[in-house]
């Protein structure tokens, strides 16, 4: 049966945008309710117990607009949180299982190199999936914090002198590793691709981790007959913070003016008091 409720999608800022692209591209005709939480980001310096609680919080606010399925849409949250998706009354995807599993089907010489938060990278998340799926693979993982904070300022472009200097002393390592295939285990980091691949070179294939959440989530919504019957969808936007820099940089990564649907959420609507 056909399911018109939205599906909520959260992030710590910009990053979870990766996934929202994708599913208007995939499946144009759902409603969808974003969070990003903007007063608090960044998420993937922070200690485990506090993005559990951020977690919980945004989990939480989603539940209260009605969703029909949450999407972690931040690979911090997935790393270190995703048991409290798992206890929600409604279908719970993350980024990190889709995320490995595209990534282990396009390397070829079995070096896989995982950029992540430095939460994320401290959780070996994306490594422990990995293996659990081909023990033979080996993995190169580098923390890029300041990727994040690149992103929300508007500094992604490809010359941006500052991006690609960041990005070559980042991604040094893993180019000397020789891997194939990277994870942009961020939902940040596709967000600066092009840099990405500028400074590891077009042979290396990158991994968007918001492009594999949303591809997983399609197909739960399918296999659960779950999706929508709408004739148009419609994506609402909610920040704790900043709508107006929300709203200017989220209508350049997608393409559309979206200033008129980002509202600034009420502190307690997700939890703080
Ligand atoms: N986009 C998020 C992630 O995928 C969060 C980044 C952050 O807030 O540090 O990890």
């Amino acid at each position: 049966m056909a399911n018109n409720k939205p599906i909520g999608v959260f992030d710590s800022g910009l990053g979870g945008l990766s996934v929202v692209k994708e599913l208007k591209s995939i499946l144009p005709y759902e409603n969808i309710v974003y969070f990003g939480d903007t007063g608090r980001v960044p998420y993937g310096t922070k200690s485990k117990s506090t993005i559990v609680r951020y977690a919980v919080e945004d989990e939480k606010f989603l539940l209260s607009k009605d969703v029909k399925m949450v999407i972690a849409a931040c690979g911090t949250v997935s790393s270190v949180a995703s048991h409290t998706g798992k206890k929600l009354p409604v279908p719970f995807v993350d980024v990190v299982l889709p995320t490995a599993k595209a990534a282990v089907l396009a390397t070829e010489n079995k070096k896989i190199g995982i950029l992540g938060t430095s939460a994320t990278i401290k959780s070996q998340s994306f490594e422990k999936a990995i293996k659990k799926i081909d023990k033979n693979i080996s993995t190169y993982s580098v923390a890029c914090p300041l990727f994040v904070q690149l992103v929300e300022s508007g500094w992604f472009h490809r010359n941006d002198e500052v991006a690609v200097a960041a990005a070559k002393r980042y991604l040094e390592p893993i180019v000397q590793a020789g891997v194939d295939t990277i994870i942009l285990g961020c939902t940040h980091f596709p967000i600066l691709s092009d840099v990405i691949s500028d400074v590891v070179g077009s042979s290396v294939t990158l991994i968007n981790s918001g492009k594999c959440a949303a591809n997983a989530a399609a197909e739960l919504l399918n296999e659960k007959d779950m999706l929508s019957s709408n004739k148009k969808g419609k994506t609402i936007f909610y920040v704790s913070d900043k709508p107006d820099s929300f709203s200017k940089t989220a209508s350049y990564l997608l393409g559309d003016d979206i200033g008129a649907n980002v509202k600034l959420t009420k502190a307690n609507d997700f939890g703080v008091k």
